[in-house]
């Protein structure tokens, strides 16, 4: 069947896009109906004057939407109707009415996979959370027992929803210190900085808006995009962050309205970005018209010198949205995190911040307050980063020991390393040897916005003592190299017959 799809030169939206966009609401109109075959990649091409590539890449965002499948051999169709007659119209109403959201998994389907695979007795180098000896917590303690004895009742009253003006002050004093222009009334507190993310999406975001992302890059933020139908552009990183020249040719072929970008402490990679790069980055965003989401969680955790200043601190005019989480430099129960917003963005997200929940918690943020402007929050980023650096040497000797094979960048900030993989073995064998050896790891895919790209693992140490550190890596190796011995034998074997076989 053939919708009558066109692509519009003048459209914003990269072909593929508008392809994808086509074929779907013909299927809205009922003119594609469920099992519906989709006219065959070349053909389409040709009657649409585009590249094959082109197609197939429209295809396959659709197949991530899970609008189509394909099926090896007889071609594309029409997905069949997410919920089926007898589910009847309850449970239809109760789908999330995001219109056309990505359906695949981003994070939860791989976080069930890591329970399912967690036995007894099983490592986590998965998980990437902060080490709980860390803790400020006697600290912390003695801030929250100020805080309920020395503030005044109406301290605790509805309060200001963009944060406790003293917490927000201490904040902006932090920010100015690493070079940026910011006031306290420049600071929006809250949730996490999942809900910071989340603020930013529902202000900028449009269904298939376009944005730009590292591959990889965090996939906390990029679940939040994908509930806004976001569509992604990648942009292409070398072990110094990401590429300048490869950021101009986003921003003038796809003219994305937001990219997201961890400068520092990158997750999964661990890469810093240089302040010729930050301050090129800027100059573009400002030249495309383009807003700049940068997620300075972890920036404490730099290893190899100063933590270079955010990208906010090269900004004239409001584009550079800064957000952080202190969920990893705390620790996670605060559930605190911030916006830096300056310019015409900051009204829309003040109240959507009302809308979401009015305020975060006063009585956290007040013991926040105390305990970042007491001495004892200095000791422990000092305590904590020494850790986290000595745990990330011995990790990246340990790892690069154990496979020698492997292309290990050591993290310059975080306590995360990513892991390329052969190309022969795919991510999911490699996750679920892992799992048999009693070893659990993070898979790719999640961490790439268009949740495919070349097979590889994330591997966590921040948590890991050095006996679990030690046992986690041997298993790992022993998982891998088992792989590597049986995929080497399939290359053998398929030199003969010329296939392409992946383990
Ligand atoms: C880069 C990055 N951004 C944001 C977050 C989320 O932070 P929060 O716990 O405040 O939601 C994390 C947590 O792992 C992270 O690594």
């Amino acid at each position: 069947m053939n919708p009558p799809l066109a692509l519009d030169p003048r459209d914003r939206r990269p072909l593929y896009v508008q392809i994808a966009d086509g074929v779907v609401a013909a299927i809205e109109r009922g003119e594609l109906p469920p099992g519906a075959r989709l006219p065959a990649m070349r053909s389409l091409a040709r009657q649409l004057g585009c590249a094959l590539i082109t197609v197939s890449q429209a295809y396959e965002m659709l197949a991530v939407r899970g609008r189509v499948v394909s099926r090896v051999g007889r071609g594309t169709f029409v997905a069949p109707a997410t919920a089926s007659e007898s589910e009847g119209a309850f449970a239809r109403k109760w789908e999330p009415d995001l219109g056309q959201v990505a359906r695949a998994e981003r994070m939860e389907g791989v976080l069930d996979r890591l329970a399912r695979a967690g036995a007894p007795g099983a490592i986590s180098l998965g998980t990437g959370h902060p080490a709980p000896e860390t803790f400020p917590l006697t600290d912390f303690g003695r801030a929250m027992a100020r805080t309920l004895t020395d503030d005044p009742p109406e301290a605790m009253q509805y309060r200001a929803h963009t944060g406790d003006p003293d917490l927000c002050g201490a904040l902006a004093a932090g920010l100015r210190s690493r070079g940026c222009d910011a006031r306290r009334g420049d600071i929006i507190v809250t949730s996490g900085a999942q809900q910071a993310a989340d603020l930013i999406a529902s202000v900028l975001l449009t269904q298939r808006a376009v944005v730009a992302a590292e591959a990889p890059t965090y996939p906390g933020t990029l679940g939040v995009f994908d509930a806004r139908g976001a569509t992604y552009v990648e942009v292409q990183s070398d072990a110094e962050g990401v590429r300048v020249d490869d950021v101009e040719r986003v921003f003038a072929e796809y003219r994305p309205r937001l990219f997201y970008i961890a400068p520092i402490a990158q997750n999964p990679t661990g890469a810093v970005l240089p302040a010729r790069r930050a301050k090129a980055i800027v100059a573009l965003a400002r030249r495309y018209d383009v807003v700049l989401l940068e997620d300075q969680t972890g920036w404490n955790f730099t290893y190899d010198g100063p933590a270079p200043a955010p990208l906010a601190a090269y900004d004239d005019d409001g584009r550079v949205v800064l957000m952080e989480s202190l969920s990893k430099s705390i620790f996670p129960a605060l559930r605190i995190g911030y916006l830096l917003v300056r310019g015409g963005m900051r009204d829309s997200i003040e109240s959507a911040k009302v809308r979401t929940d009015s305020f975060t918690s006063t009585l956290t943020q007040r013991a926040l307050w105390r305990f970042i402007e007491s001495p004892a929050f200095a000791r422990h980023i000092k305590a904590a980063r020494a850790l986290y650096r000595t745990r990330r040497d011995r990790f990246v000797d340990l790892l690069t020991d154990a496979l020698p094979w492997a292309a290990i960048t050591p993290p310059q900030a975080g306590t995360n390393v990513w892991l390329p993989l052969p190309a022969r073995i795919s991510t999911q064998a490699a996750f679920d040897a892992c799992a048999r050896e009693g070893v659990l790891v993070m898979p790719a895919e999640p961490y790439y916005p268009t949740r495919s790209g070349p097979p590889a693992l994330r591997l966590s140490f921040g948590d890991l003592d050095q006996t679990a550190m030690v046992t986690g890596v041997a298993r790992l190796a022993k998982a891998l190299d088992r792989l590597r011995a049986s995929s080497a034998a399939v290359a053998a074997h398929s030199s003969h017959s010329s296939k392409e076989n992946v383990v």
